[in-house]
């Protein structure tokens, strides 16, 4: 069976930020930034064409797709609230909807295909193994990290029948605590004044519920796929280590990773951890391309990790 998502998936690597804060018409899409420039340095080459031959983030319907983009994000800010998350970090801690393997899920992951996605005409799968596979490739020492990156969207079978089927909004796109003010850094920042828990002044001081450097692990972040796989990887007893887990919960929060917003949260181990997130996330946007991974002849490989670093059999 394939799901196909009518709606675009919006992941990260659709991140669209303003080019400048004061004026909100002037969009540009992540990948038209250029490279920085130790990803040159550390030798991974960025791929010039996507899987159709065009350069990255090229759209025929460029103001259409900033329009949806808009209406996601509007979605996104008004209805995750505080007590939402909280309500879905309840349900999904339960970790009573299936019994099955990371291997397993990857494949199951192929079952959405973002058709909306103009760069990857791939399998989902495809997108983590080429992640990975570059990573491998400058950082051969850091299995973790190739591990990281094989699961790290693997939070997005929410938009599955079997996981509850969740709206985009509650699965993909930027990430951001919840219980405390909005940081401006936020895309799309003027669809929060809809956000009900802009009512409660407690949310509403740049602390607000949180402490300062009271590490992020304390912070309450929008629901998603990110948290998600973190809560599966985390209840499941996985031996990554904390960069790992950090990297799957947080690679979204693009307000803190690009912007620099909400540091005064951050501790020290979220500071050491931050680090590994930068490294990663060059890889999140750039590994999409047509020159696809011999599933076959890695899976050995990504096996005998997921088996170092996981039980056979995971709780979701
Ligand atoms: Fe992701
Ligand atoms: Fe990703």
């Amino acid at each position: 069976m394939t799901i196909l998502i009518e709606q675009p998936i919006f992941d990260s690597q659709f991140d669209v930020k303003n080019v400048d804060s004061n004026e909100t018409n002037e969009l540009v899409l992540d990948g038209g930034f250029s490279m920085p420039k130790e990803v040159s340095q550390n030798g991974f080459a960025t791929p010039e064409v996507n899987s159709f031959g065009h350069s990255f983030r090229d759209y025929d319907a460029e103001s259409e797709r900033q329009k949806g983009v808009e209406e996601f994000y509007k979605l996104q800010h008004i209805n995750q609230t505080y007590d939402f998350v909280k309500k879905m970090r309840e349900h999904y801690g339960k970790l009573d909807k299936a019994e099955m393997g990371i291997w397993e899920c990857c494949e199951l992951l192929n079952e959405v295909v973002d058709e909306s996605d103009p760069d990857l005409d791939e399998p989902q799968i495809q997108h983590l193994l080429q992640s990975a596979e570059a990573i491998r490739k400058d950082y051969p020492n850091e299995d973790w990290l190739h591990l990281t990156a094989l699961i790290h969207d693997l939070g997005k079978i929410l938009l599955l029948p079997q996981f509850g089927e969740l709206s985009q909004w509650a699965v993909v796109g930027d990430t951001f605590p919840v219980g405390c003010a909005f940081d401006e850094a936020n895309i799309h920042h003027k669809y929060f004044k809809e956000n009900p828990d802009i009512k409660n002044p407690a949310y509403g001081t740049k602390d607000g519920i949180y402490t300062k450097e009271c590490g992020l692990n304390n912070v309450m972040m929008s629901w998603g796929h990110d948290d998600y796989m973190y809560l599966v990887a985390k209840e499941n007893g996985t031996t990554l280590p904390s960069a790992g887990l950090f990297i799957i919960r947080y690679h979204s929060f693009y307000p803190l990773h690009r912007e620099g917003a909400y540091t005064h949260l951050m501790n020290d181990e979220d500071r050491e951890n931050l680090k590994w997130l930068h490294v990663f996330n060059k890889y999140d946007l750039y590994s999409k391309s047509k020159v696809l991974v011999d599933v076959e002849k890695v899976k050995p490989y990504y096996q005998s990790l997921i088996a170092k670093y996981f039980p056979a059999k995971l709780r979701w």
